[in-house]
């Protein structure tokens, strides 16, 4: 089968669009052909090697988190998933990932997929959707009423949580740049601050909750914003505890876990309209190169998408 693997840690040219072998179906696991993948800023980050201490990963390696397809085998164990079936996940990020033509996926790993969307759609939603979902509901226990601030709010992760936080009722306050303003509030952000020409803190009434997608001085900054009680996630590496004390508040760092239940409740919410999915752009498989210059930018709005399976 074809697909893109690395063979050691590198820039654009470590991608390699190659065959590669038929990957095998253990007794819990699913094959998956694939229709669609996605990029998200973890699969350029591994394939430069930022993660190598984190994530153990044999060489050649196969990249990509996210997957939307049709079941083609099913392990001797697997009883609630059939030849057939569409479905999409984000498979275990320590094993062989989703640009191929086939993937291996642990069933447990797995949901149906939405009914509403295509597969270069369902594609976009697992990685960044769960992200959003774990963070949010999980970690920060955010609640009807409760005010939420989300940083990067047009990216993919940033995209999702505005939508799950505005239909869990609360009150959303997204920040981007000030061309994405229009598309942010469309999404459902109830408030919108242009990072690049207002500070954030200066700005905003406290909140409640806030989902930190950026670091840095942006999450320092987004402590002093915390209500007592408040709770702060960070997705890019874990808050100041002594900071986050200082003003009553609570929080910490996060990764992403596969889970066929999120998927499910996810998939319920766009099947019933409520969660759009925003595409950047597409790219056939063999053009990943360009696909990952592109994320790298940073400048993303929404989901980049491989097409492997034209949909
Ligand atoms: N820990 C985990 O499990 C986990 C899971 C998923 C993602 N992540 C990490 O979370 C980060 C975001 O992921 P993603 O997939 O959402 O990335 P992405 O889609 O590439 O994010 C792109 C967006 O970031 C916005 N942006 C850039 N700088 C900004 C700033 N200073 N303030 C506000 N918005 C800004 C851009 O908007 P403008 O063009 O308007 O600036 C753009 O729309 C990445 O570092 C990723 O690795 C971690």
């Amino acid at each position: 089968m074809k697909a893109i693997r690395i063979h050691s840690y590198g820039d654009l040219d470590a991608l390699n669009y190659e065959e590669a072998p038929m990957p095998e179906t253990g007794a819990t696991d699913v094959r998956i052909r694939v229709h669609a993948a996605a990029v998200n800023p973890v699969d350029w980050k591994i394939r430069a090697g930022y993660l190598a201490s984190m994530v153990p990963h044999q060489m050649p390696l196969t990249l990509g988190w996210d997957v939307s397809g049709v079941v083609e085998q099913i392990g001797s164990e697997v009883s609630h998933l059939a030849v057939g079936d569409a479905v999409y996940s984000r498979p275990d990020i320590t094993r062989n990932g989703s640009y191929a033509e086939y993937v291996v996926v642990r069933a447990s790993e797995v949901a149906t997929k939405p009914a509403t969307l295509t597969h270069n759609q369902a594609a976009a939603v697992p990685l960044a959707g769960l992200t959003a979902w774990q963070a949010l509901f999980d970690h920060a226990q955010l609640k009807a009423g409760e005010r939420v601030l989300i940083h990067a709010g047009a990216g993919g992760v940033g995209s999702f949580a505005i939508q799950f936080a505005k239909s869990a009722g609360a009150h959303v306050i997204a920040t981007a740049s000030a061309g994405n303003e229009a598309l942010v509030r469309g999404l459902g952000a109830d408030e919108f601050v242009d990072y690049r020409s207002q500070r954030f803190e200066d700005v905003l009434s406290k909140v409640d909750v806030v989902l930190d997608t950026i670091g840095g001085d942006t999450q320092e900054r987004s402590i002093q914003l915390l209500n007592a009680g408040g709770r702060l996630f960070s997705v890019v590496g874990p808050p100041n505890a002594d900071a986050l004390a200082a003003v009553g508040a609570s929080g910490g760092g996060l990764m992403v876990q596969p889970s066929s239940e999120n998927l499910t409740a996810i998939a319920q919410l766009i099947d019933a309209g409520k969660v759009k999915v925003l595409i950047d752009s597409v790219f056939p498989l063999s053009e990943t190169r360009a696909a990952h210059e592109k994320s790298q930018t940073g400048r993303a709005k929404g989901k980049i998408v491989l097409e492997v399976v034209p949909n």
